[in-house]
């Protein structure tokens, strides 16, 4: 065992710090101010400055530092962080400028054949956030997890590892955020003080000891910090965003065409149909049963003349037939695209198809000619396509996957040419499948957004694709865990998330399908499915009362569509994502600033983006009531329009009342019903909203209405464009500001000019003002009179107006 803990040199450079120990090395140096870099090999060199993850850009950025040294210690500071070694320990302190220690470590690194650990101290008020959708609470701490992509049919509660590998985390406390990322592709295990108390540690088995510090202070800096170096999610179509429906299988044909006519019949909105595995001959990807599907063109014609968009499984394992004329093998090998045994030969495994081969993706030319393999379907005007099992999943075998000394061949720039092992390309196998797919769609079409779904990922995988969290189950629990794993995959970089909604595994009873269906109405990715042989899941299963309810809120996520796409925008420019914790928006929620959404009251709640908050029961089966804790103090009912108003000082019950230091400024109780979920919004907001359609290719009739929740620092946005190009990237975009004000002379609602070139569809904006009440009933627009009023609407007052692309100040009194 190598353990780093006696320097014998230390050396200053430009961007940071080098330091020698007896054959170790070790440097620490900042990319940005507060970005800080390790790198410790325990012989010889650091190795290549080559990352999956990281963008090259990103890699090879850095700051000036100002040295610093005393006789017990060695380091640096930037404008943002104080970084600290002790020359007897080698231990690292990072602080902020406060000095507040941001991260320290506990123990000193450990090697121990090819494996490192790195330990850091862990404060009785620290929080852990990210690692993608691991299993078990929000929070990470007490918790460990070891990062290995893992078909994980059926997955539980404690179920780890599973299908992604996001070797990032944030640590939250007291209101300020770091983060860090080991960037390192082996199989990797991160402890959060379940092994040794007040210490939390993380290390890989093998590869480099490579991390990477962020520094907020704001969960919010972090995510972006994160963003900036693994990148950001391209913006989807926005057709992903509305109601998808999907299973394992719908077949035949006609199945596929009865399922999207009924959803038209019954008037539930909907954007997206899927073609699972059945649809291929015998399970091979890149084929179409003829039998079932005898007229495949006219089907996906047929569907989008109804205004479908047609997503299809192309499972990344090649069926392994040679001489039948199965193009994808056999250009497959005519290329040497598959990855080898180490005798040399080409590796076979069994999935779906039967015996297979599995491309080697991490090969530019292979990932290139895996992108040819979409043109017939791309010509047939198929637009989305889902990356499935591409852990890799492999039958037969009892580890699943791979064996680890399967050879891939490593031709990407940034590395060194070279072959690799299975185990060192493992966690990274899925997320260059995704990005052969979304490359290989922007090469046929270099106009169209393309929309891509995979299982298995790793950071940087969000520049390529969207993602769901695998095989979960029909039961409540899983409903419960949806909302802690797409939280923690927005921490991880994962804007774009969805759970199979409904449940993959098993049969959800009618009631659990509508309260799945109402609260992922909220969520970035909406997509009911579920596996082969359940019961029908579609949103009319259960009879019309159940489907009325469900369709009402598939109806409201598409009214909330302009607010829902000006968010995904927003993801894309930033890194943010849609759905969020509370302590993202509201770090001083509870007076100690712990984060709220531990707690249990608030453990069901989520915002998407700013200014909704959904908060469903912690325990959606239970019909008990239950307390909705806001993280701030003024909050409207998103249904009614109408104030939340605190009902005094709760009864505390037979249970003890909380602590002080936990008390939140403003929580209600609620009975919860199957019809209704709560959603607010926050005092300040305004949302844009369109009237109905029952497809985003309809361009909704009507006015932009605009709600308004009168509170401070009260201001919202609206972008649109074409859904579909990139046109946008040009300036055919739309993006209005709005601000609104309650002064002495009234209200205003003032909106800026309207940016980019993009028509908007409306031609009038109804603006609905919640929480203010005229005194005279007069209005003017940039100073001048007109002729209409607000008139009274429940719970507030409303107004239409013409729309204008230059910017305006509506005044009422
Ligand atoms: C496993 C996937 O997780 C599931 O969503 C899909 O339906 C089946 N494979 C069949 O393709």
């Amino acid at each position: 065992m190598v353990v780093l803990d006696r320097a014998t040199g230390f050396t200053a450079l430009a961007n940071g710090v080098a330091i020698a120990d007896g054959s170790a090395s070790e440097e620490i140096i900042a990319l940005r101010d507060n970005v800080i870099r390790v790198r410790i090999v325990p012989n010889g060199t650091l190795p290549e400055n080559a990352s999956w993850a990281v963008l090259p850009d990103a890699l090879r950025s850095h700051v000036n530092v100002k040295p610093e040294s005393s006789t017990t210690s060695f380091g640096f500071r930037t404008a943002a962080l104080d970084i600290e070694i002790d020359k007897s320990t080698l231990q690292l302190t990072v602080r902020d400028l406060s000095g507040k220690i941001v991260q320290q470590d506990a123990l000193p690194a450990r090697f121990e054949g090819t494996s490192f650990r790195v330990f850091k101290s862990m404060p009785l008020d620290e929080h852990y956030f990210g690692l993608g959708d691991k299993t078990g609470p929000l929070d990470r701490r007490e918790e460990a997890f070891s990062l290995w992509n893992t078909d994980a049919y059926r997955f539980e509660e404690s179920t780890d590892p599973i299908y992604k590998s996001i070797p990032f985390f944030m640590i939250y406390q007291a209101g300020i955020a770091s983060g860090i990322f080991l960037d390192n592709t082996w199989r990797t295990s991160f402890d959060f003080g379940k092994e040794i108390p007040g210490i939390y540690s993380f290390g890989a088995v093998n590869g480099p000891l490579n991390y990477y510090i962020l520094y907020g202070p704001s969960p919010k800096q972090v995510v972006e910090t994160y963003a900036w170096l693994t990148g950001r999610p391209p913006l989807p179509p926005m057709w992903s965003f509305g109601y998808q429906q999907s299973r394992y299988t719908y077949t035949p044909q006609a199945r596929v065409l009865e399922v999207a006519q009924r959803l038209r019949d019954d008037h539930i909105p909907a954007d997206a149909i899927y073609l699972d595995i059945g649809f291929q001959e015998k399970n091979r990807p890149f084929t179409v049963d003829t039998k079932a599907f005898p007229d495949f063109s006219g089907m996906i014609a047929k569907l989008k003349a109804q205004n479908f968009h047609v997503v299809a499984i192309t499972d990344l394992h090649i069926a392994k037939l040679s001489d039948q004329n199965y193009f994808p093998y056999d250009s497959g090998m005519a290329g040497d695209h598959f990855v080898k045994n180490p005798d040399g030969s080409v590796y076979t495994g069994v999935v779906w198809p039967g015996p297979s081969v599995f491309p080697d993706f991490t090969q530019q030319q292979t990932r290139a000619w895996w992108g040819t393999l979409y043109g017939n379907f791309h010509k047939l005007g198929i637009e989305g396509f889902w990356n499935d099992m591409n852990e890799p999943s492999i039958f037969k075998t009892p580890t699943h996957t791979m064996p680890l000394d399967v050879v891939h061949r490593i031709d990407e720039s940034g590395f060194t040419q070279r072959t690799a092992t299975h185990a060192e390309i493992h966690n990274v196998y899925g997320m260059e499948n995704s990005r052969a797919t979304f490359e290989g769609l922007r090469t046929l079409d270099p106009n169209l957004r393309p929309f891509v779904l995979t299982r298995a990922t790793y950071p940087g995988g969000q520049r390529y694709a969207a993602t769901w969290t695998g095989d979960n189950s029909s039961s409540w629990n899983h409903l419960r865990m949806t909302t802690f794993m797409l939280k923690n995959l927005g921490l991880s970089g994962f804007a774009f998330s969805g759970a199979d909604v409904g449940g993959f595994a098993g049969t959800p009873s009618a009631d659990l399908l509508t309260k799945w269906l109402e609260i992922a109405a909220f969520q970035p990715i909406d997509r009911d499915h579920t596996e082969a042989g359940t019961g029908d899941q579609e949103p009319w299963v259960g009879g019309p009362a159940q489907e009325a309810i469900r369709r009402r809120f598939i109806e409201e996520r598409y009214r909330l569509m302009p607010f829902l796409y000006t968010l995904a925008e927003e993801a894309s420019r930033t890194g943010l994502p849609m759905i969020r914790p509370l302590f993202f928006e509201y770090p001083n929620a509870a007076p100690d600033r712990h984060p709220i959404d531990i707690d249990n009251p608030a453990s069901g709640e989520f915002l998407l983006g700013h200014d909704l908050l959904i908060a469903p029961s912690p325990y959606p089966d239970q019909t008990d009531s239950y307390t909705i804790e806001f993280p701030s103090a003024d909050w409207y009912d998103y249904w009614t329009g109408e104030k939340v108003r605190n009902p005094g000082p709760p009864d505390p019950g037979p249970s003890p009342a909380l602590p002080a230091s936990a008390q939140v400024q403003l929580s209600i109780p609620v009975v919860p019903t199957l019809a209704n979920l709560p959603v607010f919004v926050r005092a300040g907001s305004i949302l844009p909203i369109a009237p109905l359609v029952e497809s985003t290719n309809q361009i909704p009739q009507g006015p932009l209405s605009l709600r308004v929740y009168a509170g401070d620092d009260c201001n919202g946005s609206v972008y649109q464009d074409d859904g579909r190009t990139y046109a946008y990237k040009d300036g055919a975009y739309l993006r209005i500001n709005f601000t609104c004000q309650i002064a002495s002379d009234g209200f205003h609602l003032r909106a800026g000019p309207q940016e980019g070139t993009y028509p908007p569809w409306w031609k009038e904006i109804r603006i609905e003002i919640y929480g203010w009440t005229p005194s005279a009933n007069t209005a003017s627009l940039n100073g001048k009179p007109i002729q209409s009023t607000a008139s009274p609407i429940d719970h507030g007052f409303a107004i239409t107006i013409p729309a204008r692309s230059e910017s305006f100040d509506l005044q009422l009194r």
